[in-house]
């Protein structure tokens, strides 16, 4: 073991050495990756952040250096000295970048032991997810993590490169805020000196970026944390990272070229991608319409089609009965897949279920027929008219679900990405950007009986829209968008309220009254009094961003410390209970629910 404060200091990184390196003395210092004991000869894979490079340590060499080699383990910390050479022909190893050449150690130290990892990602086996977050920090020594934290960095650069060039300045603004209104619940922070009183940690900068503009920033950016305590996915985690923009003086168009060229910025920086931009454009109205969802994957098309007015009049009395009551036929037409067997359909129609549909009607259509097991509430003309609508060949299946307009939407969007997967539609090399324009501006809220802002309460309305305020709110259109990706919402973003009577109009429809209005955004209100120029930005949630450029299915896979499911950190074993002191000198006092 080495003394304490001094060791072998690297001369040069595992990963890096060449052909060319031949002959060259280095000192390495890394992780023992794998050790392979062949009787006289022990060859160790040393690892450091640059790659993996195999040393060989030979008695005739160094007896030492071999003695110590026997005694290592997996992940114990080593410095090596030794001498570059070609590896014996034969024996080169294609797979690795250093797989021309060895090291022959003459000299070697242990810097720290390590006890037996809980597991090993050297095998590439699955390791199960707790495990690898228990102990994470031998979990982002793997190859994959080291690519996706390097990743994470580059896009970071790649942001911050871009946005400082075109003239934005980063500033950064308060964690202990009042509370955002972004939709999910605050995390509290009682404060020491005024008792009784809480900060709410932000669920993004929105009113503080709003304020910059009024303050002459013109242009902002920040990575900015937002925390929220929300129901966790698998793109969702309770703390996320924005790019969070907002620009003076411009209108929805400039919001979109900037944000474009930022994207393709990123993605070539990063993984050498040349993202096709403009991005296409569609409205909110026509995505839900023409995929059933606000975030269409248009890497492929399986669009709804609408049955509403066959199924009005036919004679399918479950069709009948819910167009009468409001609501909509619509459906999917998998092609080929005609042959589906009555175990595959019940298994679909399962699948439809659990994303709310009551059911799922099929119809196959064959060369002499169009088969179905409700075949018999329809005419033949009724068969004929729907396969025509779909255009449907022989050896087509459709699918149709008849239902509420927001049922038949979300499971029919859960089915079409169910096929597209299974029918191997999707290019998972592709890269399709969309922006989806023109979200309503409010959306009713059933369980509470009372409209919502469906973005936040400052989107500015539509110009022509103002009037529907009174008469019917749900059709008002907001000047808000989303970026989607591939299926992903990416980010969202508004042009702003920039008058305070507008602001009100709006705060009136969400049945926030002046007082309450003054109370939770009188500071905002006030503001919009002393000169605020039009305003507008957008937020692209980072972590989402860096998961695509990784190709990763889970947000936890591009975060160094990410939480559960259940919002806890299984490495420190937060959140855990407060020192009673510490409440006490808070003022606050626990009533918890009967423990589980
Ligand atoms: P929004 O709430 O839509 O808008 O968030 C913007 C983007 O942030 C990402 N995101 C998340 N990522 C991971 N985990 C989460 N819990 C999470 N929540 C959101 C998404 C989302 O599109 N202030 C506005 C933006 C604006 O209007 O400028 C806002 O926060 O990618």
């Amino acid at each position: 073991m080495s003394e304490i404060g001094s060791f072998m200091k690297r001369t040069a990184h595992c990963g890096q050495l060449r052909a060319g390196d031949v002959g060259q003395e280095v000192i390495l210092n890394g992780w023992v990756n794998r050790r392979r004991d062949h009787g006289g000869l022990i060859f160790i894979d040393m690892r450091d952040r640059s790659g993996i490079v195999q040393i060989v340590f030979d008695p005739p060499t160094s007896e030492e250096a071999h003695a110590i080699a026997t005694e290592v383990r997996p992940e114990f910390v080593m410095a090596v000295h030794g001498t570059v050479q070609r590896r014996p022909q034969g024996t080169e190893n294609p797979d690795l970048p250093t797989g021309d050449v060895e090291v022959i150690a003459g000299e070697a130290e242990v810097l720290n032991p390590a006890e037996t990892p809980p597991f090993s990602f050297v095998d590439e086996t699955e390791t199960d997810e707790l495990v690898r977050l228990k102990y994470r920090y031998i979990d982002l020594r793997s190859p994959r993590m080291q690519r996706n934290l390097r990743l994470r960095h580059q896009a970071a650069q790649a942001t911050r490169g871009f946005l400082t060039q075109e003239g934005f300045w980063e500033v950064e603004t308060p964690i202990l805020f009042k509370p955002t209104p972004e939709g999910a619940r605050d995390y509290l922070v009682p404060s020491r000196v005024s008792p009784g009183n809480f900060y709410a940690l932000p669920q993004s900068p929105q009113i503080l970026k709003q304020l910059l503009m009024v303050s002459g920033v013109e242009k902002y950016f920040q990575l900015a944390r937002c925390l929220r305590d929300e129901d966790l996915r698998a793109d969702r985690q309770p703390e996320h990272t924005q790019i969070d923009i907002e620009m003076s003086f411009v209108e929805q168009d400039d919001i979109f070229r900037l944000t474009e060229r930022l994207f393709a910025h990123i993605f070539k920086e990063t993984i050498n991608v040349d993202l096709p931009i403009p991005f296409p454009r569609m409205t909110y109205a026509e995505a839900m319409r023409r995929y059933g969802t606000d975030k269409p994957d248009i890497r492929f098309a399986m669009e709804l089609t609408d049955l509403t007015d066959i199924a009005e009049g036919c004679e399918f009395e479950i069709f009948r009965r819910t167009v009468a009551q409001g609501g909509q036929v619509k459906g999917i037409k998998a092609e080929g897949c005609g042959d589906y067997s009555r175990s595959q359909i019940d298994q679909l129609t399962e699948f439809a279920k659990v994303h709310k549909a009551q059911g799922l009607v099929s119809m196959a259509v064959t060369e002499s027929e169009i088969k179905s097991p409700m075949a018999k509430f329809f005419t033949e003309e009724e068969l004929g008219q729907i396969a025509d609508r779909y255009q449907a060949k022989a050896g087509d299946l459709v699918l149709m679900v008849a239902d509420k307009p927001e049922i038949v939407a979300e499971s029919l969007d859960w089915l079409r990405r169910e096929m597209g997967h299974r029918l191997g539609l999707i290019d998972e090399n592709e890269f399709a950007p969309l922006w989806v324009t023109e979200f309503p501006l409010f959306a009713w809220d059933e369980g509470e009986k009372r409209w919502d802002a469906e973005h936040h309460p400052f989107c500015m309305p539509h110009p022509d829209d103002f009037e529907l305020f009174q008469t019917d709110p749900g059709e008002v259109r907001a000047q808000a968008y989303d970026v989607v990706l591939n299926g992903v919402e990416l980010g969202s973003g508004s042009i702003r309220i920039h008058r305070r009577d507008i602001q009100q109009q709006v705060f009136d429809v969400l049945g926030i009254d002046p007082e309450e209005a003054e109370r939770r955004f009188g500071f905002l209100l006030r503001a919009f009094e002393y000169g605020t120029p039009p305003h507008g930005g957008i937020a692209p949630g980072f972590d989402r961003l860096v998961m695509m450029l990784c190709g990763e299915n889970n947000i936890r896979e591009v975060m160094a410390f990410p939480k559960t499911q259940r919002a806890q950190d299984l490495m420190s074993g937060a959140p855990s209970p407060a020192d009673p002191d510490a409440l006490r000198e808070l003022h606050i006092k626990l009533d918890l629910p009967p423990s589980e």
